[in-house]
């Protein structure tokens, strides 16, 4: 698959099943990340593989994080939602947490950072592509949210930049989502000296 062909199949799928990217696989998608453009050489990207059992467990760090956040702000947990945050790591076989640690740099601007990251974690959408997977990324409160961050491992001024499900999704699925034409009306222009739109 060349890669604009890869870049076209990038569909989200909300569920997505077994066969997931076996070891050797996850290694060329993270490295595929790793490559990502990254002023200053600062290597920010942090990649947390959650599979088998871990799943479950890190669903309940998530299911955990909502009722404390229900309890911070005084508002009664919806045991639908804290159903949801529990199980909804189950949508995939495989899920990636990508998240960008915080450099002290005095040059590179921290926007700048967790902008290599979200490069890195396309690149991990696009090389799970090329190799057959499907893939979503996907953020939401935890992602905000200081005991998810501690979590991974992650210190509150760190970043995580999204939860990435990589797995299979149903032919019909595929079939239903098809590759992406992407309409540029409205989002180019050319400048030129005194015409600026
Ligand atoms: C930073 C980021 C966060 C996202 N978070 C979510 C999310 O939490 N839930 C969700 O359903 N989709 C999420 N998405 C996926 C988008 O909804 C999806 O890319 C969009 O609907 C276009 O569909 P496509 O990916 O099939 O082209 C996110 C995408 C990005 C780039």
């Amino acid at each position: 698959m060349d890669l604009f062909e890869a870049v076209a199949r990038r569909r989200s799928f909300g569920r997505l099943h077994p066969p997931a990217p076996d070891d050797h696989q996850l290694r060329q998608i993270l490295q595929a990340a790793a490559c990502a453009p990254d002023h200053g050489g600062l290597r920010p990207f942090r990649f947390t593989i959650l599979r088998g059992e871990n799943l479950a467990a890190f669903g309940r760090v998530l299911e955990q994080a909502y009722l404390d956040r229900c309890a911070d702000s005084g508002t009664d947990p919806v045991p639908a939602k804290a159903d949801k945050e529990r199980t909804k790591l189950g949508r995939a076989p495989l899920v990636v947490v990508v998240s960008a640690v915080r450099s002290p740099s005095a040059t590179i601007r921290w926007e700048e950072q967790v902008a290599a990251c979200a490069a890195a974690a396309q690149n991990a959408l696009l090389a799970a592509t090329a190799l057959g997977f499907g893939s979503m990324w996907r953020t939401g409160d935890p992602c905000y949210d200081v005991r998810v961050k501690t979590a991974l491992g992650l210190q509150a001024e760190d970043a995580a930049v999204g939860f990435l499900y990589f797995g299979t999704p149903s032919a019909t699925a595929e079939l239903l989502k098809g590759p992406k034409v992407a309409h540029l009306d409205g989002l180019v222009q050319e400048w030129r000296p005194g015409r600026p739109t």
